[in-house]
């Protein structure tokens, strides 16, 4: 009894005298922290900044502060340790994640011969800096970034979520309009070329500066409602719609738009989508967009689809711009390395708009296209993607020979 007991005891007592070590030590800290370091500014909380990052900070400030050596690691250790608790307890990593993509493509049709390009580097960071402000921000760099407007700020928004399931965005962000935008990057696009209708009308990617509310309601265990509500400075005064994106601000009009999306389980999404802004300098006309999108997996395919149709208020004589266009897509991935894809897209789009500085000859686009997509996958990060692109004239236009294959490299990381 005495020979089994006493070791217990000898443990249960280092363990108490360790504990109170421990908590001395932390009391230690802290006073030591406050005393040494909310001279200048308030002592930040050891929640501001992660585990990791502390270290480097304390080291800075080491001079600010006089601090020896037993008093950097003492004050270390103890925002160290209570950075860790507090990370441990939200069950939420304050540190940044970093990540991004990028893309090389080669094009080909019977008028040009495209070389290889750097298309596409966007590099983002995203994270929380509380429970509930989370933060993203990607830059891209597009054709070898070689600056001006190859080089964007592509995302820089706060989410405020003010309840769980509903949230304030402000700052840059794509559009919430339809949903292709959200696939744009090179691994969820899955063939090499973006729908004519998302580029021409959905303006992928359409960037813009406002504010979001956003979020979504369970409505049973399988039904989701999510829907966005949002200003922002809205589309303006380019050559035609796409030239019309990218953080243009030409008036004091601020654009307002909403997106409701009903989703059910994995199976099914359908969704659409209301812009209204004016669009020229004197703030006369409007533009109005309608969209619709669905996302259906069945056992043989997945199928999506996006239909977009767009105002353009005129001034007299001339009629308003009537912009439509459409895409379908079927895919499917065989053994989580093959992907085959079809789409099938028709775009209309005319806009007399010339008054604006729009330009009808860069508007006037009557096509359809039908696209055929391979994409390989040495691994889920890294795509090699191939299409051979059917495009037709439609009836305002001659047909011409203008079929296309492209080639795409694709990494995200
Ligand atoms: C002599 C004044 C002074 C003292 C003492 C001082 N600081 Fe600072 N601290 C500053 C100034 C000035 C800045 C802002 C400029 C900068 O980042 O260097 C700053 C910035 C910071 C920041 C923000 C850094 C960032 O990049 O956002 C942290 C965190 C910080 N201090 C922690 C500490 C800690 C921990 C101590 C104690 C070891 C301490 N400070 C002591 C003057 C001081």
């Amino acid at each position: 009894m005495m020979k089994r007991g006493l070791p217990v005891l000898l443990l249960f007592t280092c363990t108490l005298i360790v504990g109170t070590v421990q908590s001395a030590q932390a009391q230690q800290g802290a006073m030591l922290y406050e005393t040494k370091c909310s001279r200048c500014h308030a002592a930040f909380a050891p929640s501001d900044y992660t585990a990791e990052e502390w270290p480097g900070i304390v080291r800075s400030m080491r001079a600010q502060s006089a601090l020896t050596a037993d008093e950097e690691r003492i004050i270390t250790d103890f925002l160290v340790s209570e950075s860790e608790q507090m990370e441990e307890r939200s069950g939420i990593s304050y540190k940044p994640v970093l990540g991004g993509y990028l893309y090389t493509e080669y094009f080909e049709t019977p008028a040009a011969k495209k070389n290889f390009d750097i298309h596409y580097l966007a590099l983002y960071a995203s994270g929380w800096v509380s429970e509930d402000i989370y933060y993203f921000a990607e830059f891209e760099l597009e054709h070898g970034g070689t600056g001006g407007s190859n080089t964007f700020v592509e995302q820089a928004y706060l989410d405020y979520w003010v309840k769980p399931n509903i949230a304030i965005r402000v700052g840059a962000m794509l559009a919430p309009f339809n949903r292709f935008d959200e696939f744009h990057d090179p691994i969820s696009n899955f063939i090499v070329t973006r729908p004519q209708v998302s580029r021409e009308l959905g303006v992928s990617a359409w960037k813009d500066v406002g504010v979001n509310i956003h979020g979504y309601f369970n409505l049973n265990a399988d039904a989701s409602l999510g829907f966005d509500l949002y200003t922002i400075n809205g589309l303006g005064a380019g050559s035609n719609l796409r030239g019309s994106r990218q953080y243009r601000d030409n008036n004091e009009d601020m654009a307002l738009g909403a997106r409701v999306n009903l989703m059910y389980s994995d199976i099914l999404e359908v969704g659409a989508s209301l812009y209204q802004g004016k669009w020229d300098d004197a703030e006369l006309y409007d533009l109005r967009m309608l969209g619709v999108h669905s996302l259906i997996r069945t056992p043989l395919a997945d199928l999506y689809g996006e239909y977009i149709s767009a105002t353009s208020e005129n001034e007299a004589p001339l009629d308003d711009g009537e912009m439509s266009g459409y895409f379908v897509q079927g895919t499917r991935l065989f053994d989580q390395k093959y992907r085959a894809t079809v789409r099938y897209g028709a775009l209309d789009y005319l806009d007399p708009g010339d008054q604006f500085g729009r330009d009808p000859a860069k508007g006037d686009k009557d096509l359809t296209e039908l696209v055929f997509g391979f994409t390989y996958y040495p691994v889920p990060r890294a795509a090699f993607k191939i299409e051979y692109n059917i495009f037709g004239e439609g009836d305002r236009a001659t047909e011409e020979d203008n079929n296309q294959i492209g080639i795409q490299i694709a990494v995200k990381f």
